[in-house]
C-alpha cells in the first residue's frame, strides 16, 4: 500500500500548496512511509480508482482544497483521508458562516459585514461604503469571504481607503468580508487530534514587518518574526488555546486545524478564521508549533494518517 499527499490544485494558493505538499512528503519519507506526491489535476480521478491509496493527506489550500469539494470526491471513492469532512469544510471555509458558528459557541469575533460584489456595484460603491463605515467605524480589515494566505486582504485606516481595498478584495473573490480591525497580538493556534481528543499546540505569535502579515510576509523566509510560545499572560494563553479547541469542535473539524486569533490589551481573544488545510511550508505556523511542542512533523502526519487506517 501507499499514501498520497495531494497538493497543488488550481487555486490562488497553488504554489503555497506545492511547498506544503513537498514538506509533508519529505517528512513522511524520512520515516519510510511509502508516499506519492500528487497534483490535483485531470488524471487524479483515474489514478485514485486504478491504484487506490490506503489514505490521502490533502494539503490543498484555497478553493477546491478547503471548500470540501475534493473531499466529496474522496468520500465518493471511499478513500480514507486526513482532515475535516466536506460539510465541515464548507462551513469553515466561508468566513461569515464560520464566524457565526463560533460566536454561538461563545467566542468573540470582530463585528463585520459581508458584501457580494454585485451588491457593491449595484447599490453604488460610495453609499455602501459610507454605511459600512457608519456601522463598523474605523479601522477596518477587508478580505475575501473565502480565501487564504492574505490574498486580497488589506487593512483600512481611513474611509477613503475602503474603496480600493474592496476592489483589491474582489480580485480574489466574489464577496468581501469587512471586519472591525481589532488591535492586539496576532496569534495562531494549531489543533491536532491523535487518538480522538483535540489538543491545542502552543500559540505562535506573529510579528510581521509593519504589522502586515501579507503574502510576502508569510512566505519569504525571514520577513516575519514568530515567537513561540506567544508573549501572552497565562490567562490569555489559556484563552487562546481554549478558543482554538472550541472552534475546532464547534465547526466539527477533524485531525488538524489552525485558528487565527487576535488577543487584545484586555486579554480578550477574538476569532478571525480557521484553516482546515493549514500551511505546511517552511515558514508556516503549524509546523512551527509542532516543533516547539517537541513533536516531529513526520510523526504527526503519520499519526494523523493512522487515524484513518485499519
Ligand atoms: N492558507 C494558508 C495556507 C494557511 O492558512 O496557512
Ligand atoms: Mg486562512
Amino acid at each position: 500500500g501507499h499514501v498520497v499527499v495531494l497538493a497543488g490544485g488550481l487555486s490562488y494558493e497553488r504554489e503555497v500548496s506545492q511547498r506544503s505538499g513537498r514538506r509533508v512528503t519529505e517528512a513522511l519519507r524520512a520515516l519510510d512511509v511509502p508516499v506519492e506526491l500528487r497534483d490535483a489535476d485531470a488524471t487524479l480521478l483515474d489514478s485514485l480508482v486504478n491504484d487506490p491509496p490506503d489514505a490521502v493527506f490533502p494539503v490543498l489550500h484555497g478553493a477546491a482544497g478547503e471548500d470540501g469539494s475534493i473531499r466529496d470526491v474522496l468520500e465518493l471513492l471511499d478513500v480514507p483521508y486526513v482532515g475535516a469532512r466536506p460539510d465541515a469544510c464548507r462551513v469553515a471555509w466561508d468566513k461569515p458562516t464560520a464566524k457565526s458558528v463560533v460566536r454561538r459557541a461563545g467566542l468573540n469575533t470582530p463585528e463585520s459585514v459581508a458584501l457580494p460584489k454585485e451588491v457593491f456595484h449595484d447599490l453604488g460603491a460610495s453609499s455602501v461604503l459610507e454605511q459600512i463605515v457608519n456601522r463598523l467605524g474605523l479601522p477596518l480589515f477587508v478580505k475575501p469571504t473565502r480565501g487564504g494566505s492574505a490574498l486580497g486582504a488589506s487593512p483600512v485606516h481611513e474611509a477613503a481607503e475602503l474603496s480600493a481595498a474592496m476592489v483589491g478584495c474582489f480580485a480574489y473573490g466574489d464577496a468581501a468580508l469587512v471586519e472591525r480591525y481589532v488591535e492586539g497580538t496576532e496569534v495562531s493556534v494549531s489543533v491536532i487530534e491523535i487518538g480522538g481528543e483535540p489538543r491545542a499546540l502552543p500559540a505562535v505569535e506573529i510579528v510581521a514587518p509593519g504589522g502586515r502579515y501579507d503574502y510576502t510576509a508569510r512566505y519569504d523566509a525571514g520577513d516575519t518574526e514568530f515567537i513561540t510560545p506567544a508573549r501572552l499572560s497565562p490567562q490569555a494563553a489559556e484563552r487562546a488555546t481554549a478558543a482554538a479547541v472550541t472552534a475546532h469542535r464547534a465547526l466539527g473539524l477533524r485531525d488538524l486545524s489552525r485558528t487565527d486569533l487576535i488577543v487584545d490589551a484586555d486579554d480578550e481573544v477574538h476569532f478571525l478564521e480557521v484553516n482546515v488545510a493549514p500551511g505546511m511550508t517552511e515558514t508556516s505556523l503549524l509546523p512551527r508549533a509542532v516543533s516547539v511542542a517537541g513533536l516531529d512533523l513526520g510523526h504527526l502526519c503519520q499519526s494523523l494518517l493512522l487515524n484513518h487506517l485499519p
